[in-house]
C-alpha cells in the first residue's frame, strides 16, 4: 500500500498539510477564540475609518471559512488522491495530477489572508488583495485541473499508462 502511494505522495504532503492546518486552526479556535477576537477588535480600532458595524462579524467568518473550508477540501482531496493512485493515469502525470489536486490546500490560505489582512486594510480591500487572488486562482485552479485530469483517465482513458498518450 505505502508503495503504491510514491506517486502521489508529493500531492499527498500539501493535502495532510492543508488538513494539519484546518484542525490546528479548529484546536485553537477552541483553546482561544478571544485571542481572534482581539485580533480583530485591535485592528478595527486602529482603523475606524475602513469599517463599519459588520466588520467584526465579517472577518471573524474568514477565519472560520479558512478553517472549514481547508478541512473539507483535505478530506475529499484524499479520497481524489486514492484514485488518482488506484488509476491508470501513467507515473509522471499521476505526480503532477496529485500535486494539482494538493494545490487546492491554497484556496483556504487565501480565506485566511483576508483574515489577517482585512482589520487594517478593509474587508473590500482583503478580497481583491494581490495574495488573496494568487491563493484563490492557484488552489481552485490546481484543484480543477488535477480533477480534470482523473477524470479524463477514469472515463476517457487519457493520460494512461497502457495507450501512452501524453
Ligand atoms: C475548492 C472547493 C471550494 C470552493 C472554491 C468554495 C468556495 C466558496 C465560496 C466562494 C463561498 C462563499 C463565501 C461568501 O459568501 O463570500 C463558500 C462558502 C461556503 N463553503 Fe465553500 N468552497 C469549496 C469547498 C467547500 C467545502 C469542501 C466545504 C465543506 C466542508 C465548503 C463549505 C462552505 C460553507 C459552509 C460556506 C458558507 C460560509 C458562510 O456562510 O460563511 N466549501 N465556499
Amino acid at each position: 500500500m505505502i508503495n503504491k502511494l510514491t506517486s502521489i505522495k508529493a500531492g499527498l504532503a500539501l493535502v495532510m498539510l492543508g488538513l494539519i492546518f484546518g484542525i490546528g486552526l479548529g484546536v485553537t479556535f477552541g483553546i482561544n477564540e478571544a485571542l481572534f477576537e482581539a485580533y480583530v477588535t485591535r485592528g478595527i480600532a486602529a482603523h475606524p475609518e475602513l469599517h463599519d458595524a459588520n466588520s467584526p462579524e465579517k472577518i471573524w467568518r474568514y477565519v472560520q471559512r479558512a478553517h472549514f473550508h481547508s478541512t473539507g477540501i483535505a478530506a475529499f482531496s484524499i479520497g481524489l488522491l486514492l484514485l488518482v493512485s488506484a488509476s491508470s493515469i501513467n507515473q509522471r502525470f499521476k505526480m503532477i495530477t496529485a500535486i494539482l489536486i494538493g494545490l487546492g490546500g491554497c484556496y483556504p490560505l487565501a480565506w485566511f489572508t483576508m483574515f489577517i489582512v482585512a482589520p487594517t486594510i478593509g474587508t473590500g480591500a482583503a478580497h481583491t488583495h494581490p495574495v488573496t487572488e494568487l491563493l484563490t486562482y492557484i488552489g481552485v485552479g490546481g484543484l480543477l485541473l488535477g480533477v480534470a485530469i482523473l477524470f479524463a483517465n477514469l472515463f476517457f482513458g487519457l493520460f494512461s499508462e497502457r495507450n501512452g498518450s501524453w
